[in-house]
């Protein structure tokens, strides 16, 4: 169903023009009940649902072209390296790179940064370097870099996240003299926040510094050109757009990508083994060691075809009208008794909504939504020390995609307002 529009703010929210209805059609899991209740799935930010399509195109790869890939040159071998190199180039179109040839397929993002981490890192960082992160990142874009700091003692400085959840830029010409990456995500997936990352990639290249931008909450939600952003370096994930688990992407310019050192070593990552000695491949296979994840790039693929379908900005268009009616529908339902933690304007963020529904804990009202069919993550979402900033152990966190509609955000409320009677607050 379309989504209306959401008059809000003095502004008027893009009118939805996909078809969800239609859309839902594609995915299989969508069509079942929960606890004599429709599946509400609205989970998307951990992991997104799959079209059949996707999974079609996994199992025909297996059950008429399964091959290794760059090896045989036979038949079938050669059409699943035609397939998984075609997915390499549909990636690298949706993301406006400039050749697919600064395509790494990795396991997922995580993966990405701790190439980045382990490879340029090594090779640029020493004692005493400072690289910028913010508070509000993912442990995938933390840890690799805490342990560089224990490694090696580079210095880690942080943007702080201000009261109305953007991040705060006041100290930010201080914080990023003299660093040399600058490393952030282009959305929060606890706050939905996106961050400016036009503006950070300036400001760091004015530095000196290169920007690494994780990108897991953004691509499969807005238009994305990793040029245009600024980006040196940009990670994502297959599962968060439609896609298999098991296939994640780092890209970065080229000219980057050439010199850095190869990650792991193995087969497929070399020109020549000697045994005093080797020599890399050309990228991006010089990254690739081993058998990648072959099926799980070709259904990347096809996930990529069907986003380019409904169309990037026809998503982003949805996303902030529905994020806007959940904002609306929560609060006036529920007033205070139920915290959002995020921005408040459905422009400035994407579509999840981090909730805190009285004192509740959050595993208990995630537990009670599910007797109702409704699918929510609860915990601290991977980010730690932005749940300590906040003064949080845990939320409940509703995010949306494209299957997702105006039935599911009042499922949604209907099933917090149960929660809260069971519990009696
Ligand atoms: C912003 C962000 N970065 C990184 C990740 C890690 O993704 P993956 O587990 O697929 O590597 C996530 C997943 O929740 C995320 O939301």
């Amino acid at each position: 169903m379309a989504v209306s529009p959401i008059h809000g703010e003095g502004e008027e929210a893009h009118v939805s023009e996909i078809d969800v209805a239609s859309i839902r059609k594609k995915f299989p899991i969508l069509d079942q009940q929960v606890n004599g209740k429709r599946l509400v799935y609205v989970d998307s930010a951990s992991s997104s649902q799959k079209p059949a399509s996707v999974i079609d195109a996994m199992s025909r790869y297996y059950e008429t072209t399964h091959a290794n890939v760059h090896r045989g040159v036979y038949g079938i071998a050669e059409e699943a390296t035609r397939l998984y190199e075609q997915a390499r180039a549909k990636v690298a179109r949706f993301i406006g790179a400039p050749s697919p040839d600064g395509v790494v397929f990795t396991k997922n993002v995580t993966e990405a940064i701790n190439l980045v981490a382990h490879t340029w890192g090594r090779a640029n960082l020493k004692a005493g370097d400072a690289v910028l992160l913010t508070e509000m990142e993912h442990h995938a874009n933390l840890v690799p870099w805490l342990m560089l700091k224990e490694e090696r003692g580079i210095e880690l400085r942080y943007l702080p996240v201000a009261d109305d959840y953007s991040l705060d830029l006041t100290d930010l010409d201080r914080l990023v003299d003299g660093v040399k990456l600058v490393s952030i995500t282009a959305m929060s997936n606890v706050l939905g926040t996106l961050t400016p990352v036009e503006r950070l990639a300036e400001v760091a290249h004015a530095a000196g510094a290169l920007l690494l931008v994780d990108g897991a909450q953004y691509v499969p939600h807005l238009p994305t050109d990793v040029q245009a952003l600024g980006a040196d370096f940009f990670g994502f994930t297959g599962h968060k757009m439609l896609g298999p688990t098991g296939i994640g992407v780092l890209w970065a310019r080229e000219e980057l990508l050439e010199s850095m050192p190869a990650f792991l070593g193995g087969g497929e990552m070399i020109r020549d083994v000697r045994l005093d000695g080797w020599t890399p491949n050309d990228i991006p296979w010089k990254f690739e060691a081993g058998t990648p994840p072959i099926a799980e790039a070709i259904g990347l693929g096809v996930a990529v075809d069907e986003l380019n379908a409904i169309g990037p900005e026809a998503i982003r268009a949805h996303e902030v009208s529905l994020t806007a009616y959940a904002l609306r529908t929560l609060t006036e339902r529920f007033g205070d008794g139920l915290t959002i933690h995020g921005p408040t304007e459905p422009a400035e963020r994407g579509g999840v909504v981090s909730m805190q529904l009285g004192d509740i804990h959050a595993h208990d009202v995630s537990q009670v939504l599910d007797q109702h069919g409704v699918c929510v993550r609860a915990g601290h979402h991977c980010a730690k020390p932005l749940m300590r900033r906040l003064g949080l152990s845990a939320t409940a966190r509703a995010s949306f995609y494209v299957y997702n509609d105006t039935d599911d955000v009042d499922a949604l409320a209907d099933a917090l307002e149960a929660t809260r009677d069971f519990f009696a607050i």
